[in-house]
């Protein structure tokens, strides 16, 4: 898989509105999340998905995000501010080999790591420290862009959760990307 970080001036195309005629954000987690969860978000760059589950969570509940750029957690935290949001979304600065989160070890129900996978290189160490983020029974939604991530490369992504012990639930569809969910 490439390992390559998106461009922080991407994020601003990412976190545009237009791109929920594409890829819907109340669709694609609906499933996923409850009012009160504690939802960890692996990459949100500037907050495409994490406004929308701040929403779905209301307000006893908390969406953690972590990425390795400060600048695009600064305009997430701009964004949650303007949608009255900041209340519902912690931010964290992650580094290459650690996402910075044994604060919430056990605590997870849902994470979401939405375009980012493949960014980041050592999967096993990320896995790990995401397994060890969620409580029983939570789920992971792995959503990875078609034009970056082959089948080969995905289901290898697949073995290494496998391996630590997730259980794999269903593959739902998401448009412009290869999906999975699993549970630990
Ligand atoms: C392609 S963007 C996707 C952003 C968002 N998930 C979306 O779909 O709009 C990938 C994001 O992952 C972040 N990222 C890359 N490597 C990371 C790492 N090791 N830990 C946390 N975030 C990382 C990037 O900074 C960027 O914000």
């Amino acid at each position: 898989m490439a390992e390559c970080v998106c461009p922080w001036w991407l994020g601003y195309l990412l976190a545009n509105p237009i791109r929920k005629l594409y890829q819907n954000p109340n669709k694609i987690l609906a499933p996923h999340i409850k009012p009160g969860m504690t939802v960890l978000e692996i990459g949100p760059g500037m907050g495409f998905f994490s406004l929308p589950m701040a929403r779905m969570v209301g307000p006893d509940g908390k969406i953690v995000c972590l990425d390795i750029q400060e600048k695009m957690l600064s305009s997430l935290t701009r964004r949650a501010r303007r949608a009255r949001l900041e209340n519902r979304i912690l931010t964290r600065l992650a580094s290459t080999d650690s996402l910075n989160i044994d604060e919430f070890a056990g605590n997870i129900d849902f994470v979401l790591a939405f375009a980012v996978v493949h960014e980041i290189p050592g999967q096993e160490n990320l896995f790990m420290q995401i397994y060890q983020s969620m409580k029983k029974g939570a789920t992971l939604l792995i959503a990875e862009p078609t034009g970056h991530v082959t089948d080969e490369s995905f289901k290898k992504m697949l073995e290494i959760t496998e391996r630590l012990g997730f259980e794999k639930v269903s593959t739902p569809t998401v448009r412009g990307s290869i999906s999975t969910v699993l549970k630990k």
